[in-house]
């Protein structure tokens, strides 16, 4: 068992700690929001992820939360830093909540600890952080700086950290190698020992790869659109290609989230940093923020137009299984209908108190999938929920005034709806 202690509490601060309880270790986490903090105390979980919550109870004996970061640093060996790495406008990421911690870090450690870091930062931050402590640690005391970035995803965020695909660590000493190590003993995944710098650009690398390829499909999609062709049918068939694999190939209005457009942005300012143009990234970029306009340009051909509709919404959250908001696709189009005279009804699983903070009173926040759809000129649906795929579609043809429904992520057989009478409208068939 290791003194590990974890600041900040997002989504990998709070997802890796919990884990880190779980594998056996006694965990710390500091966060310098109390309310946050004494929410935890009490075992209440502030972010919407399926199992995080009873893993929290299950754990909570190795498990303690605290805002006092000295007090926490002092009785940890190792310390992971998961603080937010916003990316500014201009791409550049926004490193003072790293830079703040680790000059809190150095002012108290007194012995021999690991300074790891778990946010995804832009190559070389290692060596800020490390810059950073020697400056301010007391003369003598020795450090290791360590980039392990975490790959979870959210809504699967226990399952990712618990049975990996694989551990990534940028190590400099063998010391800290064999701490990261026995750290991640009971899990079983390859651990990866690299340099810090390739820990980092790892990081990026997979982001943007990813993020790639959800822009190639849904570039994809449109001309499978064009050309009467059905982009799930080739979706199926290049997947099945070991060299391609299957995964981040579903066509539909394009990523959101806290991750891929701020990584994407990110890394494309660090390749600018080392002299070389990411034009490939940059497209990536703008078929991303292409694919929710032609999707509002399909809305309003079908319909006719925005002024005086009423349009429903299923779906608001960036991907299923959360309530995050952030870079939503949902937020860019409902704006849109909006903005041209619709009138908006929107329904979701589990952001709606989020979507309030954005759209306050100016949409219709509906109780469940039916009442969405009443008296609308069209139901379209911006996120795959899982219950969105069980919906009675009888019912839904009721209560719409005209029977459209325009799918962003492609839940339902064109021909099924078809026969029930639906005008249906997908991505990329
Ligand atoms: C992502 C990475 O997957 C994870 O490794 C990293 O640590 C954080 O960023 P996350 O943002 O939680 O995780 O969501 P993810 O499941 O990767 O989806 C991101 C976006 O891509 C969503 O908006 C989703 O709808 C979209 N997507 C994903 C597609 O449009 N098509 C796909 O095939 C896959």
């Amino acid at each position: 068992m290791k003194k590990i202690c974890v600041i900040g509490t997002g989504y990998v601060g709070l997802a890796s700690g919990v884990c880190l309880a779980e594998i056996g270790h006694s965990v710390i986490c500091v966060d310098n929001n109390k309310e946050k903090i004494d929410q935890l105390k009490k075992v209440i979980c502030p972010i919407y992820e399926p199992g995080l919550e009873k893993l929290m109870a299950k754990n909570k004996k190795r498990l303690y939360f605290t805002t006092d970061i000295k007090d926490a640093v002092l009785k940890s060996d190792i310390i992971f830093i998961a603080v937010h790495t916003p990316t500014r406008e201009d791409g550049e990421t926004d490193l003072q909540f790293v830079e703040n911690v680790s000059k809190e870090i150095a002012l108290v450690i007194d012995k021999y600890k690991v300074i790891v870091s778990k946010s995804t930062m832009p190559v070389k931050t290692g060596q800020k952080i490390k810059e950073i402590i020697s400056k301010f640690c007391k003369k003598g005391v020795e450090f290791d700086v360590v980039s392990n970035p975490e790959f979870l995803k959210e809504g699967t965020a226990i399952d990712d950290f618990l049975r990996p695909d694989r551990i990534v660590i940028g190590v400099e000493s063998k010391k800290a190698e064999k701490i990261m190590r026995s750290i991640y003993s009971p899990i079983k995944a390859p651990l990866i020992f690299t340099s810090i710098e390739s820990a980092e650009i790892i990081k990026h690398s997979c982001n943007a790869f990813l993020a790639t390829k959800i822009s190639f499909i849904n570039t994809i999609a449109n001309i499978c659109e064009k050309n009467n062709a059905n982009v799930e049918e080739v979706a199926l068939a290049m997947g099945l290609d070991k060299r391609i694999g299957k995964h981040f190939l579903k066509a539909g209005i394009g990523f959101g989230g806290s991750c891929f457009p701020k990584d994407v942005s990110a890394f494309i300012n660090v390749a600018e940093k080392s002299g070389y143009d990411f034009d490939l990234l940059r497209e990536v970029k703008k078929i991303n923020k292409q694919q929710r306009y032609n999707f509002i340009e399909t809305v309003k051909d079908k319909i006719l137009g925005f002024k005086n509709k009423k349009i429903a919404v299923l779906g608001l959250s960036f991907k299923p299984d959360t309530d995050d908001m952030r870079e939503a696709p949902s937020i860019d189009i409902i704006s849109s209908f909006l903005d041209s005279g619709a009138e908006v009804r929107v329904f979701d699983p589990v952001a709606i108190e989020n979507a309030k903070k954005i759209f306050k009173d100016k949409i219709y926040y509906a109780k469940d999938i039916y009442d969405v759809a009443n008296g609308c000129d069209v139901l379209i649906i911006l996120t795959e929920w899982q219950e969105f795929y069980k919906m009675n579609l009888k019912r839904i043809k009721k209560l719409l005034k005209k029977p459209i429904i325009i799918d962003g992520r492609n839940i339902f057989e064109p021909k099924k709806m078809e026969k029930l009478g639906f005008k249906y409208y997908s991505i990329g068939r």
